[in-house]
């Protein structure tokens, strides 16, 4: 893979992001991605502020290499505490993060903070109108995340495919595509739509160093093309593994429940049953619409090794595969 913007921006050799995932991306996952050569992400979502200085700290222990913290920005704790999020932040600075990665939220707050601490910001965003809007707040690249995606999603929102071109259009930072990218045929994909790079969260929970239970590993292996459900439409939509709970929701929208009825149904707690205790009948594990191409678990570094030379694969016999096709249809 070449040497991209992105790349040089970031200081890494593979324009390949692991995905920051609330539970399930800490230390031991993203020190290995690093370490391959892609970017590793500590995801902080669900962390204490000392609990994530604790993960950066280690992952320093095992790589030199560049890494990222994933810090949501809407994140209310139970008791409905919302200071967590300038207490992560602060622990960001202090700890001298290289690239902080935001979303679900405004980055504008953090941007002139951030930039003065030296981080390089990246913004995740689901539509044009936001790509624009955190570019202007001086993010220095954006995720932009299709419908595809695991995890939280906007209900109407734009497909990954329709998605990608048009934020490329609009903004002269470099893009990130995230959203039903699973292999490397997604990669050269999101490359020919014109995105710098990839960002990838459903796959790279089946590795080995994924703290999820083993339990959730093994569903994602044996799930299928309709193995996740959208839920929850009318509040912080998201996308999960289709689990009892989660087909349960989707019936009671399909049957006129409103977002306090649902809220009441998914309320807290639900997906650290699902992403740590391995509970994926009353628990949550949000994962992405290519899932049926998770296959097996394998250690994160073969993965970006496997993503890198499937990629390089594939762009070498893309002239003869284009020449075989024309022929078909000729
Ligand atoms: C289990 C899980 C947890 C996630 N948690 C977060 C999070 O805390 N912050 C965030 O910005 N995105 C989160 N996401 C979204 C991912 O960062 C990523 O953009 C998404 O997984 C890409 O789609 P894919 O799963 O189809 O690859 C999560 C996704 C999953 C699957």
């Amino acid at each position: 893979m070449h040497a991209s913007p992105l790349t040089e921006l970031l200081g890494i050799d593979y324009p390949i992001v692991q995905a920051g995932m609330t539970w399930i991306s800490r230390y031991e996952l993203a020190a290995a991605v690093s370490e391959a050569g892609a970017l590793g992400v500590i995801g902080s979502g669900g962390m204490e502020a000392e609990e994530l200085r604790i993960e950066i700290r280690a992952l320093r222990d095992r790589t030199s290499r560049p890494f990222a913290v994933n810090v949501p920005l809407v994140n209310v704790r139970p008791d409905g505490d919302d200071s967590i999020v300038e207490r992560l932040i602060d622990v960001v600075v202090e700890e001298r993060v290289p690239i902080v990665i935001t979303g679900a939220g405004s980055p504008k707050r953090f941007t002139p903070r951030l930039e003065a601490a030296g981080s390089i910001m990246i913004h995740v965003v689901p539509s044009v109108r936001l790509a624009l809007k955190a570019e202007a707040a001086g993010v220095d690249a954006i995720v932009a995340e299709g419908f595809e995606a695991g995890g939280h999603i906007q209900s109407d929102g734009l497909t990954t495919f329709a998605l990608i071109p048009q934020v490329v259009d609009a903004v002269s930072v470099p893009v990130i595509a995230a959203g039903g990218i699973a292999d490397a045929r997604g990669i050269a994909a999101a490359i020919a739509l014109g995105a710098h790079g990839v960002q990838l969260g459903t796959r790279f929970i089946a590795t080995t160093e994924c703290n999820a239970h083993r339990a959730c590993k093994d569903a994602l292996s044996a799930a299928d093309a309709e193995g996740t459900a959208v839920y929850s439409r009318a509040w912080h939509a998201s996308r999960a593994l289709a689990t009892p709970v989660v087909r349960r929701m989707v019936a009671m929208e399909a049957e006129g429940c409103d977002a306090e009825g649902i809220r009441a149904v998914r309320g807290r707690g639900r997906a650290r049953e699902g992403c740590i205790e391995g509970d994926l009948v009353e628990g949550i594990l949000p994962a992405g619409a290519a899932v049926g191409l998770v296959r097996e678990v394998v250690p994160a570094a073969e993965l970006v090794a496997e993503l890198v030379r499937g990629y390089e694969q594939w762009i070498a016999e893309l002239p003869r595969s284009l020449e075989a096709r024309r022929h078909n249809v000729a």
